[in-house]
């Protein structure tokens, strides 16, 4: 059955991702074969939960919520998937987002905008 890691395709100009990167048990390997399928000047869309690169910028009423929530249901729906994956969670933060599109094979990634509820990342080949 076709999933993140494997739906058919390629050279597609925009792939998106909404809210889920961090749940994935395998996040660099789904990047990476997002890479695989875009085309050469495609657009990895990353929408994901706000959250800062340290402890103190997360503690905030927003940042409780989805460290309460990350903790019940995020990290256990990635850590179900691959035991010995990163489970990012839902405050993987900037930084740490960045590393794993970089990690995948994306040579230009930016947070191209955020609200007070989630962080938006454009990644390019
Ligand atoms: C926070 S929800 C976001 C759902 C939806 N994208 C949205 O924005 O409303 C995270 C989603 O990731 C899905 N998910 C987690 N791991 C997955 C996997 N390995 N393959 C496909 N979907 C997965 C979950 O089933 C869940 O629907």
């Amino acid at each position: 059955m076709a999933g993140p890691a494997n739906f058919p395709g390629t050279g597609w100009d925009l792939i998106a991702c909404f809210d889920a990167l961090h749940d994935l048990g395998d996040p660099v390997g789904v990047a990476a074969h997002v890479l695989r399928a875009l085309a050469p000047d495609g657009t990895f869309m990353v929408v994901e939960p706000r959250a800062g690169d340290s402890l103190e910028q997360n503690i905030n009423p927003v940042g409780r919520l989805y460290l309460a929530s990350s903790t019940m249901i995020c990290m256990p729906v990635a850590l179900d998937q691959a035991p010995e994956g990163p489970a990012l969670g839902a405050q993987a933060g900037p930084a740490r987002l960045t590393a794993v599109l970089h990690e995948a094979g994306f040579s230009r990634v930016r947070v191209a905008a955020e609200s007070p509820f989630n962080l938006v990342l454009e990644a390019r080949p």
